[in-house]
């Protein structure tokens, strides 16, 4: 039987009048996020962020499993080096998922890891490994050894204070550090313990989620108790909103309960939920590289333009 041939509607001159002559291909979803991209990836062409007066360190907290800690250090830390900063990611959680984010082979048996750096046995310089992601931008890779830090450290002589001890300033200067990112495990253990001692900041990344809050109170108290006794300068100086998903009345009520707490803490920016932040890790990338145009990795740009300009502008006030 032979097919029937489909009809054709035929257009009237008005309807022709209304339609454009040729199609406009630069105002495809795919060409915007082209074009985004080409600017994002032109040397200068969003121009350099001012260096912090002083060295940053800043430790990525949040004992909550899976709220975007290693993303936001690892993405927060490609846009940074993007524009000319010099940024380190330490990586301190025994996943090693910011040394994977960042193009390291973390299971290399020879490898110079933060466990090495943390036992004394290797220098920060010996250490330290550029990323394949940007010139500017280095890491200190974990491996599974890791893992048995936790008790291993108990015993040893200024437990709280190796990670700080071992950051070398020299070296960081030497490599025109601008920025240390640590990124932390979930737990409140001695490595997160370490991570507050050796940093001045605190970002707590906070997922758009239910129960978004729950264990802030206990972070919060785990931050003042090391204010406290260990670190008197650590504060909490910025909030970063993620996996946001704009379809739902939850994340603008989570949002608006982060906001009402923290106050201007918490960036202007929010990370929207997307499918292409969580796959640029499998390809051992930042979203910067693995999609320059996506609203992913516009988000973290903003947010990092954002959290860079934000600690100049404080300084400047004091
Ligand atoms: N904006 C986002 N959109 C979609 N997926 C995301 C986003 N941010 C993070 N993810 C994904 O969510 C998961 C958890 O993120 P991530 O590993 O950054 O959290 P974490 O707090 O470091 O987790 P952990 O507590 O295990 O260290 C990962 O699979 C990650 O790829
Ligand atoms: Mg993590």
């Amino acid at each position: 039987m032979a097919h029937k041939r489909p009809t054709v509607s035929r257009e009237t001159t008005a309807d022709a009048a209304r339609q454009p002559q040729q199609p406009d291909f630069n105002d495809t979803p795919i060409a915007a996020a082209a074009a985004r991209a080409s600017q994002v990836l032109t040397p200068g062409a969003s121009g350099n962020l001012p260096r912090p007066p002083e060295l940053r360190v800043i430790t990525v907290a949040n004992q909550k499993g899976g709220v975007g800690k290693t993303t936001t250090a690892v993405n927060m830390a490609a846009g940074l080096s993007l524009h000319g900063l010099g940024v380190l990611v330490i990586d301190l959680d025994p996943q090693g998922n910011a040394s994977t984010a960042l193009g390291i082979d973390h299971r290399r048996p020879d490898i110079a890891s933060v466990y090495e750096l943390l036992l004394g046995e290797v220098s920060l310089r010996e250490a330290i490994q550029k990323s394949p992601s940007n010139e500017n931008l280095y890491c200190v890779p974990a491996t599974l050894d890791l893992a048995g830090a936790e008790i291993e450290l108990v015993s040893l002589v200024a437990r709280e204070n190796r990670l700080r001890n071992a950051i070398a300033h020299e070296t960081l200067a030497e490599f025109g550090i601008d920025y240390v990112l640590i990124d932390c495990p979930p737990s409140l253990g001695l490595l997160t313990v370490n991570a507050m001692v050796a940093a001045r900041e605190v970002l707590i990344p906070i997922q758009c989620e239910y129960y978004a809050l729950e264990g802030v109170g206990q972070l919060l108290r785990n931050i003042e108790l090391v204010q406290a006794h260990l670190n008197p300068q650590l504060h909490v100086s910025t909030v970063l909103l993620t996996m946001y998903d704009g379809r739902t009345k939850l994340a603008d009520q989570v949002a608006e309960e982060v906001r009402n707490h923290f106050g201007n803490k918490v960036l202007g920016t929010i990370i929207p939920r997307s499918v292409k932040v969580s796959e640029a890790p499998g390809y051992g990338m930042t979203i910067i590289e693995y999609d320059p145009g996506s609203r992913g990795a516009m988000s973290y740009l903003d947010a990092a333009r954002e959290f860079a300009f934000k600690a100049v502008a404080a300084e400047g006030v004091q």
